[in-house]
């Protein structure tokens, strides 16, 4: 297992390196721009107030209604296509100010919405921020962070999420009965929009891309602030290095073989991400406890709010468990838990009229043990990963293929949850999602490398010298 124990190689030296201490500077800009991450988590949760206001407002079909909530995976889709690109040409920080001016035009534009077709176009605009967001807010992060705390400072992008999640249940639950109340849902994501935008323009670019753009200095400064001045020209010389091999990140120059691995470990891991099913629990969770048996709309939505507490809470967990345990044993732990939970909820379904009032319980049990293994393992560290696999002049583009893979793919479930529920039935639907967990836990045990405290330079020497993902991390220095 793991390195924490093994080196204390210095951060730009390859292998794994000590646990020491987090640096201020980059914790607050990790922490800053993070608040991305509160916008697409609140941009994803708010939705699910709205439609109800609007709907008996402009009395909307059921299917207009899925046009509603699913504007906004098609508006992520286009973004996670063209933010990758973006960042590898322009930077990361400016894609991050990018998204942050597209999230305060989409939330005052859909809070004034004269009309559904207006509103659909704007959570449009506002799923292109979420796009560039979930994409260039990891890749940020992880390329400002030092190895020993990448984990933990990279999740915090998922914790922000989280927190959005719950905190728009908040604000739509203050803004139910209020006249127009759906309007001061939306215009509520102006202020994280403003924090996000603003403060980005006092924060630096990272390292790496200074490097590849050959401002030297600039990156030399940069990391005097972030791993201090006695580490600031060895970490210097080792991304000098790394990218004089580099390419130019073409799309092209991304299929070359050895990037394979890492192409498919991206991707694979935004599969089991989504297929697992968790955002047929974020986005129809009171559906979910009504077919269980609970009555009343409210009890439904109050069980609703304790799942989004659980997966803030269980989030936290991961975090500190991220760089201490390293990624692949909370991903066996997730899986495992999520797999299992999932095969309960399914078997309650199956034995509804047996359990009687039980099976309600066994529901909300069963959906809070999913959402905590989810919240501890595949919710924060698909992300992580995904910013840690790919060399420096690809990395944009190949985590815009990841991010792009994972909202197509939380597009095709959210789609195909209902009727998959008609065609298989409640246990059948939710069975086959715990089959694709014991998929993910086989790939994980075959693909997914321990990433634990290795530089990202260590990650890239370690593809171009043909190495395979399960030693990463677990062998000595190249
Ligand atoms: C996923 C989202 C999900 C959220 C729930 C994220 O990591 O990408 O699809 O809604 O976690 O916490």
């Amino acid at each position: 297992m793991g390195s924490a124990g093994r080196g204390s190689a210095p951060t730009g030296g390859a292998g794994p390196v000590s646990v020491g201490k987090t640096n201020h500077f980059v914790t607050f800009v990790a922490t800053l721009a993070a608040v991305g991450g509160f916008l697409f988590g609140y941009d994803t949760g708010v939705i699910s107030g709205v439609v109800v206001l609007v709907k008996s407002q402009w009395h909307l079909s059921s299917s207009m209604q899925e046009i509603v909530v699913s504007a906004v995976l098609i508006g992520a889709i286009i973004g996670a296509a063209v933010a990758g690109k973006l960042a590898d040409h322009h930077g990361r920080r400016k894609v991050i100010i990018a998204a942050a001016v597209v999230f305060f035009v989409g939330s005052i534009g859909t809070g004034l919405s004269p009309s559904i077709e207006w509103l659909i176009a704007g959570r449009v605009v506002i799923g292109v921020a979420i796009g560039f967001a979930s994409c260039v807010v990891p890749l940020y992060i992880s390329e400002i962070a030092p190895p020993e705390h990448r984990g933990k400072l990279v999740s915090l992008n998922q914790l922000a999420i989280t927190i959005g999640i719950l905190g728009s249940y908040g604000i739509d639950r203050a803004f139910a009965d209020v006249e127009n109340g759906w309007r001061y849902m939306f215009f509520f994501g102006v202020i994280p929009a403003l924090l996000l935008g603003i403060g980005m323009l006092f924060v630096p670019e990272t390292p790496r891309w200074l490097v590849r753009r050959g401002l030297v200095d600039r990156a030399r400064a940069v990391l005097v602030r972030a791993v201090g001045p006695s580490k600031a020209d060895a970490e210097l010389a080792t991304l000098q290095a790394a990218m004089a091999t580099g390419q130019s990140g073409s799309l092209r120059e991304l299929l070359v073989p050895w990037l394979r691995p890492a192409l498919i470990i991206g991707v694979g891991l935004m599969f089991f991400q989504q297929f697992t099913g968790i955002n047929t629990v974020i986005y129809y969770a009171p559906t979910i406890f009504e077919m269980a048996g609970f009555d009343s709309a409210s009890a439904a939505i109050s069980a609703t709010v304790i799942v989004g507490v659980v997966n803030v809470l269980f989030t936290v967990v991961s975090l500190w468990l991220i760089d201490r345990a390293g990624r692949k044993p909370l991903l066996y732990v997730g899986l495992a838990g999520m797999t299992l939970s999932l095969t309960v909820l399914g078997v309650a379904f199956a034995a509804q009229a047996s359990l009687g009032a039980l099976a309600k319980w066994v529901a909300v049990g069963s959906l809070m043990a999913y959402v905590a293994a989810f919240a501890i393992s595949l919710g924060p560290i698909a992300w992580l990963i995904m910013s840690e696999i790919y060399p420096t002049n690809v990395r944009g583009t190949a985590m815009g293929i990841a991010t792009l893979s994972n909202w197509a793919f939380n597009f095709i479930v959210a789609m195909t949850f209902l009727s998959l529920i008609d065609g298989l039935g409640r246990p059948g639907a939710f069975l086959l999602y715990a089959a694709l967990g014991v998929a993910g836990l086989v790939f994980t045990r075959l693909y997914v490398p321990e990433t634990k405290g290795v530089t990202l330079e260590h990650i890239e020497a370690h593809w171009r010298a043909g190495g395979r993902p399960i030693d990463l991390g677990r062998k000595p220095a190249l």
